[in-house]
């Protein structure tokens, strides 16, 4: 009688354990605010890179629901096409175009500018948002004892079409240079945004030019200091993201504001070129079903971000769950206005001849 009263204590505190690691998890990790505002986007038009899948797509089809005209900007066209038919398909909203975008050369965001500008119906954007990216692990993280250990597939991208570092290239400069190229179109909405997808990992993103060759090769952690999960290439790209919005919305007129938002950790082909190998795989899978999000969740911190009253939003400022990230904003803030300034000047000068 004893044994099964102290069997049936200790299940029930196990479980009452597991309940509160639950909540507590669920708290800091998955619990997210879906955005609240109810509006019609039926005159309104969004454009949206690596909108085929993940983030994007989720972004693309909440504001294709809604009624907005979406163009998807894909790489693939293949998959572009195939998502921009699911998204008319599950929304009932014939708007959708998918767009040919490669960030990976500065002369398809070109063209892709070209396209965009010879459509009369895309004259104005009310949303830009640059959601498309790279996560690429550094293969100098591969050992001989653990050779697959975070080591890119042999396909793995390590540079852009034009020689610049992969994360530096797509995840920031083809998106400077997207962002500059229509930000006329951005202002012609009277409410227009122009919406970064950076991370939470930006905290760990550095910036010094003159220390780091952030342009054309990833920055390495040197032998002895502890080495983070992410690439620190994504991360500098990442906060690379928030400084550009940061400055951006110093430039910008008051009718076009800018964001940059995480969208919390959520279950993605982001790390698709990363090589875990089996055993890791099987063991990191659960820990990851526990505490990611879905993308469609994450997804609502980027509508958030492109619907929400601007009255209650700071132009220029980090977002995270629908409010200021104080966290982010203060990594960021800390390169002073310089970072921002320096961000933009050297990808400026990048973009120029791209540009003609
Ligand atoms: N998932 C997370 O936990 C998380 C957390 C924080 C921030 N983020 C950010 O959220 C954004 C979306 O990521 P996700 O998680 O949705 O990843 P994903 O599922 O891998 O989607 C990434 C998208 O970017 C596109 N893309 C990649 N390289 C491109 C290029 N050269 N030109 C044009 N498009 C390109 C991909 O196209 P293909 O399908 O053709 O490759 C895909 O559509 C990224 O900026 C990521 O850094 C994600």
């Amino acid at each position: 009688m004893n044994v099964a009263k102290g069997i049936g204590a200790s299940a029930a505190i196990l479980g009452a354990s597991a309940l509160l690691l639950r909540h507590s998890i669920s708290r800091k990790w998955i619990d997210y605010r879906a955005c609240q505002r109810d509006l019609d986007l039926n005159d309104k038009v969004y454009v949206i890179t690596g909108g085929n899948t993940g983030l994007g797509y989720e972004t693309a089809k909440d504001l294709a629901e809604r009624g907005a005209t979406v163009v998807i900007a894909c790489r693939d066209m293949e998959k572009g096409f195939e998502a921009m038919e699911s998204i008319m398909k599950a929304t009932g909203n014939p708007d959708v175009e998918c767009l040919e975008l490669d960030l990976c050369s500065l002369a398809s965001v070109r063209e892709f500018v070209k396209t965009i500008q010879s459509h009369r119906q895309y004259s104005t954007i009310d949303g830009l948002i640059l959601n498309a990216g790279v996560w690429v692990p550094p293969a100098e993280t591969a050992t001989s004892d653990d050779a697959d250990e975070s080591e890119p597939l042999a396909s793995s991208p390590t540079k852009t079409q034009d020689g610049y570092e992969i994360h530096f290239g797509v995840n920031h400069l083809g998106h400077f240079f997207l962002a500059n190229s229509l930000v006329e179109n951005v202002k012609k909405s009277g409410d227009g945004r122009i919406v970064f997808v950076a991370s939470s990992l930006l905290k760990s993103g550095k910036l010094n030019f003159e220390a780091y060759d952030h342009i054309y090769s990833a920055r390495q952690i040197p032998p002895g200091e502890k080495k983070g999960f992410a690439p620190p290439a994504y991360c500098d790209s990442k906060l690379f993201n928030a400084l550009t919005c940061k400055q951006l919305a110093t430039i910008l007129p008051p009718e076009v504001t800018t964001y940059s938002v995480c969208p919390g950790f959520c279950r993605s082909e982001l790390g698709r070129h990363a090589n875990l190998g089996m055993v890791k795989k099987m063991l990191a899978t659960p820990i990851m079903r526990l505490i990611q999000r879905t993308t469609t969740q994450g997804a609502q911190n980027i509508v958030f971000c492109a619907l929400e009253d601007k009255k209650n939003l700071k132009s220029g400022a980090c977002y995270a769950d629908g409010e200021i990230s104080k966290k982010l904003a203060k990594h960021v803030d800390s390169f002073g206005i310089m970072g921002p300034k320096s961000v933009w000047s050297v990808s400026d000068m990048l973009v120029k001849d791209a540009a003609k």
